[in-house]
């Protein structure tokens, strides 16, 4: 039951009042919001400002400018703001002052703390809003502008967090990629002035920054020691996260992209920054990750507590070159070998210009009549009949201009009048603003998830925004593109998921382009990179498992980087798990490889997609990357070692067992004619396994060993 308490509900003017009367100390409202092991302290000023105190800092808040919870441009803040407001009357100052305080317990242990701020000369309002999820020392954080002005008032920059921490020693790990080489790790102190993460993209976050980061207060992060923090932005578009170092601050502020992104916001309407989640561990990036974890599964994505399927994609097998038959003759392969799922790619759809190749078709949603003469209906019941469920790729968002969506609407594609069109991947997005594209694109999405039989579906976006241009928002609503585009398509997803609660849904993104938390919470999964190199994958896979459980990163086997199929297998299995290999060609050798890795994998998907995930080996760092999941009730493990390069193994150190407990050790889908695992068939207790460790059975680069353990009774 939802408990309601008001700590103070009073208008600034009556404060004053009150603070005039006795002496300001005892008067000024403070308040901390309190997770298990993390707190962030507030404090009032005499001024009538919220301040905050720094995160991990011993001093007591002294209420400076600088200590200012949510800084306002105009009003004598003048470092980096988390509010630039421009007013109905075109005062571009803002100043915020305490007003009320409202806690919500929501659920056992999740607290909701909405702190009420006023202008004290405009009817302007600011609520900064925090969920406390006790347990998990997570904080979600997010602010709702309202105001009551004669006019639009002007929202220039609009943060969703603005939190402080001392500038001490304090490291930023962040991620940068590209196209196939995404999330790759960059750590550095934080220096004088502002560091800056971005992206432009609009429609989607990732794939040449990310909007996760991890702030370590005590040096270099580490696994198993230290005071860190993990920041993700719940947002698929345009995103900024600015480290603001000056004097004795460090700033995060994180939140849209204010860039080109001025939003007039009306009279009585209310504007919700994205929400931010804070992650808190003072024991290193392991506790941290696996805190973020939990609370993922229970808020962060769907079905965050069933372990996933084993999927067969025909992307890498048959590109865009198929017809019914042939995916039809994958079915009983992939039957045989143990997957459970078919995925059908891109190149289903389009007559008059048929989807054969990247050129065309995206917007024509109809299935091509040579290819698939009698839909899709049937071949999902194909699959189904041989036993695997069916699924499918769509792209709802895009348009090829050779297309007769795009010969019926030109205007509903963004582009940029006066300029030469440009294309990425020979498409164009639909501009999701416009109510007749918002109508077109859940006619595709109902057209294609009920198909009788569909269980699944992989929802890819090729191309991010260059050419910025709606021909549906006024002129001067230009800039409102980025956000409005962001919240038509985080409805849309939203129905989606509503409407079809057992379709499983993977986000993808031109390879890893849709990675935040969003996005993913209408989402089962997503696709981390179009790279699928095992060697690549151990360590994009490893950054990637900072911030959200392996469960939701998609991992298929395909002939990426011509690795051996069972480290290939290995790799994928320790994510959520899929192929990408056409069983039809695939070698008697490397089918058998598969199929007792996918019986592997059922035996363990519990634990490494429920469990506790314990990284222990960096592959950034040595010879190999070594993992472990632990079952929460500590009966179950799964270590898995991934060697990179030549080298005898050190025995791999699993971390999380029960000291006290005994378990068997037993290799799982060993390499065909490998030296059999140190120890196997023994019986060691967890204390045993944690001290000595675990030689496992790999020692040449592209080998790789899968170890179950399991508690026995005696
Ligand atoms: C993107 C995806 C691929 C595949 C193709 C299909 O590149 O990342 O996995 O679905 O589109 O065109």
């Amino acid at each position: 039951m939802k408990s309601f308490r008001i700590l103070l509900l009073a208008s600034f003017t009556g404060l004053a009042l009150l603070l005039n009367a006795q002496p300001a100390a005892t008067l000024r409202p403070s308040f901390t919001l309190q997770t298990a092991h993390f707190s962030l302290a507030f404090q009032v000023g005499a001024d009538g400002r919220l301040y905050q105190r720094a995160i991990g800092a011993d001093d007591k808040a002294k209420s400076q400018r600088a200590d200012e919870a949510y800084p306002q441009a105009g009003d004598g803040y003048f470092w980096e703001p988390a509010l630039q407001a421009v007013h109905a009357d075109g005062n571009t100052s803002t100043t915020l002052q305490y007003v009320s305080l409202i806690r919500t317990n929501e659920a056992d242990g999740r607290e909701l703390t909405r702190v009420l701020l006023r202008d004290p000369a405009y009817p302007f309002e600011v609520t900064l809003c925090f969920r406390t999820d006790r347990e998990r020392d997570v904080i979600e954080q997010w602010t709702e502008i309202q105001h009551h002005e004669s006019g639009a008032v002007t929202l220039e920059r609009m943060a969703s967090t603005s939190l402080l921490l001392p500038p001490h020693n304090l490291y930023l790990r962040h991620f940068s990629g590209d196209w196939a080489k995404e999330m790759n790790p960059t750590t550095e102190l934080l220096t004088p002035g502002t560091k800056v993460l971005d992206s432009k993209t609009g429609v989607r976050a990732h794939q040449f920054g990310n909007p996760n980061f991890i702030l370590s207060l005590d040096g270099e992060p580490q696994e198993n020691s230290g005071r860190v923090l993990a920041g993700s932005l719940a947002w698929s578009g345009s995103f900024q996260c600015a480290f603001d170092h000056f004097g004795d601050h460090v700033r995060a502020l994180c939140g849209v992209n204010p860039f080109a992104s001025a939003y007039h916001l009306a009279p009585g309407e209310t504007f919700t920054t994205p929400v931010m989640i804070w992650t808190w561990s003072a024991n290193g990036l392991g506790d941290m990750s696996r805190k973020l974890h939990a609370w993922a599964r229970d808020h962060g994505l769907r079905a965050g507590h069933e372990p996933r399927t084993v999927l067969l994609n025909n992307w890498e097998a048959t590109f865009f070159n198929f017809d019914f038959n042939r995916i039809a003759g994958l079915f009983a392969p992939a039957k045989e070998i143990g997957t459970e799922i078919f995925l059908l790619d891109d190149g289903w759809f389009g007559n008059k210009y048929p989807r054969t190749n990247d050129n065309a078709g995206l917007g024509d949603w109809q299935p091509n009549r040579a290819r698939l003469p009698d839909g899709l209906a049937p071949l999902a019941a194909q699959a189904i009949k041989r036993g695997v469920k069916f699924g499918i790729w769509i792209e709802p968002e895009m348009v090829n201009p050779k297309s007769e969506l795009f010969e019926q609407h030109p205007d509903w594609a963004i582009v940029q009048p006066q300029r030469k069109v440009e294309l990425q991947r020979n498409q164009l997005v639909l501009d999701l603003t416009r109510p007749a594209v918002q109508e077109f694109e859940w006619s595709i999405i109902t057209n294609t998830l009920g198909v009788p039989g569909m269980s699944y579906v992989k929802w890819d976006c090729n191309r991010y925004l260059t050419q910025p241009g709606s021909s549906y928002l006024a002129p001067d609503r230009q800039s409102h593109l980025w956000i409005d585009y962001v919240n038509a398509l985080y409805a849309m997803m939203e129905r989606t998921a509503k409407t079809y609660p057992n379709i499983e849904l993977m986000l993808c993104s031109g390879g890893g382009g849709r990675a935040d938390y969003g996005a993913l919470k209408y989402f089962h999964e997503f696709w981390p990179s179009d790279n699928t190199d095992p060697t690549v994958r151990v360590a994009m896979q490893w950054d990637y498992s900072y911030f959200f459980p392996v469960m939701a990163l998609a991992s298929h086997v395909t002939h990426w980087g011509h690795r051996p199929m069972h480290f290939a297998c290995c790799v994928a299995m320790s994510a959520r798990f899929g192929m990408d290999l056409d069983l039809v060609k695939l070698s008697p050798e490397d089918k058998a490889i598969c199929a007792g890795a996918i019986s592997a994998y059922k035996k363990i998907r519990d634990v490494t997609q429920l469990g506790d995930l314990f990284r222990l080996e960096n592959p950034h760092q040595g010879i190999r990357g070594a993992l472990n999941f632990v079952s929460t009730d500590r009966n179950r493990a799964a270590i898995f070692a991934f060697q990179l390069k030549d080298g005898e193994g050190k025995p791999v150190m699993p971390q999380g067992l029960d000291p006290a407990k005994k378990y068997s050790v037993h290799e799982l889908n060993p390499a065909p004619g490998r030296a059999a695992l140190t120890r196997e068939a023994g019986t060691f207790t967890g204390e045993e396994l944690m001290r000595d460790g675990l030689k496992p059975s790999c020692g040449k680069a592209l080998e790789a060993c899968v170890v179950e353990l399991t508690a026995t009774t005696n």
